[in-house]
């Protein structure tokens, strides 16, 4: 996937986002703001329609890498299908007129009601994660007098090559069933009269830069659909996931995205099924920019700390991956600007709190304006309120205007919940 920042410009030295400076971004709504490029979602989405064109597959966007409801309707109007994973994803989806028969449900822990809201609005398929959640799901159907369409996820314990946290399809992960015990569930399904089964489901990892876990999983699952029809078994779609992984530093190889779509269409093909994907990151991460303000520069002593308003409560992805996020200053340093390693840091309380490490950089003023890139995926949709701060504004930039598409939370809203007991008041 090559990592797309053509809409990121200097114009007169001030970066701007689609010819909207940040800085009068930053004048409108004040920062720490979240800020989308349209046009860039829309071109990242293009890109992995046209590689995958031979399979036409359905391409669900997978709703957790991003939510907000402005950025669904960019997608919507793309044509794009939406992989979501609790019925609230569903409900958000659902609102901007999408209709259920373009959703996925995933999800290991789906609630009994959260079946329910899901049939009644008649979503294309469940992706069934174990035996006990088939049993729950049959139930619910039967109870309601329907069918369920479901795909099994299979677990092909391939090795994603990625971090840790977001590999999901190696054996000792939460996510899907081995393929032992889909071959014993399928053989179930048989007999559960509130379930249909329609095809497999195998997603093995996010950030995947290699296309060789791809290529692995594509064998397993080949090999996996083959024993089934050879047992009588038909099915109809195969879900191979998302996980298409970015390049978030400028040396980092991007995911031959065209070599994975050969092979994964080439699959389709040889059984008949109809593709399914569900990238999340690939479509909106490069499209967005976490924008921060320097408030202080520390000279420590082993090195400077630029500490800015932004901070791990909208960015938990350099805490808890290691995430590494390319930082660019708003006005364009002069050449001769002296450069130094500095960690960028938030006002969070945690040593954790740092959107960057040891990063070369001119070291900017207080006052200044930095441009954290790529965090349109798992940014906002993970953003805590911890320390009581508010979550951040969030503008989409799309025709040469800005929209602010999420108001920045209040002081009140940081209390609209707690309940004070009268003994206490
Ligand atoms: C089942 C499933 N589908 C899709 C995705 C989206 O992955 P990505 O955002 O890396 O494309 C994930 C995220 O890990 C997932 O677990």
């Amino acid at each position: 996937m090559t990592n797309q920042k053509k809409f990121l410009r200097y114009d007169r030295n001030q970066l701007a986002c689609d010819g909207v400076p940040f800085a009068d971004l930053a004048g409108e709504f004040g920062t720490p703001l979240f800020v989308y490029s349209a046009d860039a979602i829309r071109g990242n989405y293009r890109r992995i329609r046209q590689a995958f064109a031979a399979a036409k597959p359905l391409i669900a966007y997978s709703v957790k890498a991003n939510s907000n409801g402005a950025i669904i309707r960019v997608l919507r109007d793309e044509g794009s299908g939406f992989d979501v994973v609790s019925a609230n994803e569903m409900d958000r989806v659902l609102m901007t007129g999408v209709s259920a028969d373009r959703m996925i449900f995933a999800g290991v822990g789906k609630t009994a009601d959260e079946m329910r809201r899901a049939l009644k609005a008649g979503v294309k398929e469940f992706n069934v994660e174990s035996p006990a959640e088939a049993v729950r799901l049959d139930e619910v159907a039967r109870s309601m007098k329907t069918t369920a369409p479901v795909a099994i996820r299979i677990n092909p314990e391939v090795d994603a090559r990625t971090h840790r946290h977001i590999t999901t399809g190696k054996k000792e992960n939460k996510f899907g069933m081995s393929l032992e015990a889909a071959r014993g569930l399928i053989a179930a399904i048989g007999g559960m009269s509130g379930l249909r089964l329609d095809g497999l489901h195998a997603h093995i990892g996010s950030q995947i830069l290699s296309d060789k876990p791809h290529e692995e999983a594509v064998g397993v699952v080949d090999a996996f659909i083959g024993d089934l029809t050879a047992k009588g078994h038909r099915l109809r779609t195969l879900n191979f996931g998302g996980g298409f992984g970015i390049a978030y530093r400028d040396d980092e190889k991007p995911l031959d995205l065209k070599g994975v779509a050969k092979i994964v269409c080439g699959l389709v093909k040889k059984h008949g099924l109809e593709l399914i994907l569900e990238p999340g990151r690939s479509i909106i991460a490069p499209a967005g920019v976490f924008l921060t303000k320097v408030e202080y520069i520390k000279r420590g002593k082993a090195h400077p700390f630029v500490i800015v308003d932004g901070a791990m409560t909208e960015m938990i992805r350099p805490a808890l991956y290691d995430a590494y996020h390319e930082i660019r200053p708003v006005a364009k340093p002069s050449a001769k600007s002296a450069r130094e390693k500095a960690d960028v840091v938030g006002p969070v309380c945690e040593s954790g709190d740092y959107l960057a490490l040891q990063r070369e950089m001119a070291v900017p003023q207080s006052g200044d304006l930095l441009a954290v890139l790529d965090a349109g995926a798992y940014c906002s949709a993970m953003s805590s309120n911890y320390n009581s701060r508010p979550r951040p504004a969030e503008v989409l930039v799309d025709g040469g205007a800005a929209h602010l598409i999420r108001k920045r939370e209040t002081r009140r809203d940081l209390y609209r919940h707690e309940v004070v007991p009268s003994h206490l008041e």
